[in-house]
């Protein structure tokens, strides 16, 4: 089964041919983030307008990278939220109206399962449940406990700022490019270790974590002047990811987990997939950098599953832009 994907929940607009949920036959995304770094982060209005712009050309190279034409396609999926509401209004209603238009099934997805199912688009064998997912994105960082597709169970997750949101913050304070997260990475490559020592929120008891304290210890020291920006940046992303990977490695322990699947565009941090890997005591899998960050062929992923279950989602159906696993 040929699934056309369409995600434009946040600042990406993408398109993707999705074969039987596993296989990726294209995967377009256009990025906007020149036209925020200007403003310092994602601008709802301008994210919008940029889809509409953006929204039928990569529809058209998506298809054509696959050597598809609508004709071959057997279902149409859209990202349904959490996101932008104008931004994924215009993914979800191209989708429902290429399936109306088609007479094609249509099913309406979770970009939190995106990020997650971008972990069945990799060659291999398929990950193994129960499986404990760390979802570290701009917008989310959550420990779930998946028995089974379709089975979410949330046990921790920040209390402030997500891990993307303070990366990114925090290389606005160090006067890095938006998005923070792959410059802060860089920048750390020609730090190393030093005196200065961040801290790291335990939340000891709990599988939350919070970032905002570390922020508000990176801008006194970016005001104190006495370390250079690539230290400041390789203990602050060394203190991220000391906390994300032990906690998650003791849930994985605790749990009895069999793989750690791990999700979101902050899995693309070298560092995090290092330390990970290194402390796990189960394999854990982390999709390819490029499935990390928003995408269509994640989506494209759930959407086969769920069909192949029979779910289709009615007309009457709205978007959602809070948090929900359910
Ligand atoms: O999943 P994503 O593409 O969009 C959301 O759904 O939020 O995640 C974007 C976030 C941004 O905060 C960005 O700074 C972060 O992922 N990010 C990284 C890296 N690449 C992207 N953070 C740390 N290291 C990276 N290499
Ligand atoms: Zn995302």
């Amino acid at each position: 089964m040929k699934v056309l994907a369409i995600e434009s929940s946040c600042d990406e607009t993408a398109a993707a041919v999705v074969e039987d949920g596993r296989v990726p036959l294209s995967s377009i995304v256009s990025s906007q983030v020149d036209l925020h770094a200007k403003y310092g982060g994602v601008v709802p209005e301008v994210a919008s307008r940029q889809h509409l712009l953006k929204i039928v050309p990569v529809i058209q190279e998506a298809l054509a990278a696959a050597n598809c034409t609508l004709d071959d396609i057997d279902a149409v999926a859209g990202t349904r939220g959490p996101g932008l509401a104008g931004s994924l209004l215009v993914g979800y209603n191209a989708a429902r109206a290429i399936a109306f238009g088609r007479g094609l099934p249509f099913i309406g997805i979770n970009h939190l399962e995106g990020h997650i199912y971008a972990n069945w688009l990799v060659e291999g064998p398929e990950p193994e449940f129960p499986a404990l997912c760390l979802v570290v994105s701009g917008g989310h960082t959550d420990l779930v406990f998946m028995r089974g597709h379709g089975q979410y169970e949330r046990i921790g997750g920040t209390r402030d700022d997500a891990a993307g949101e303070a990366f990114d913050k925090a290389g606005r304070l160090l006067g890095l490019p938006f998005p923070g997260g792959p410059h802060i990475a860089r920048a750390a490559l020609e730090g190393g270790p030093s005196s200065l020592e961040l801290p790291r929120a335990w939340l000891h008891g709990t599988f939350d974590f919070s970032f905002s304290g570390l922020k508000t210890a990176v801008l006194h020291t970016v005001r104190e002047g006495r370390y250079p920006v690539p230290e400041i940046a390789w203990e602050f992303q060394e203190s991220v990811v000391d906390v994300l990977a032990g906690k998650t490695a003791r849930l994985a322990r605790e749990l009895g987990a069999r793989n750690i699947l791990v999700a979101g565009g902050v899995a693309a941090n070298a560092r995090l997939r290092e330390e990970l890997l290194r402390r796990s005591p189960v394999p854990v899998r982390i999709p390819p950098p490029k499935f990390c960050t928003d995408n269509a062929a994640m989506i494209g992923a759930v959407a086969g599953f769920r069909l192949e279950l029979g779910e289709r989602t009615p007309p009457d159906v709205d978007i959602f832009t809070t948090n929900d696993w359910a």
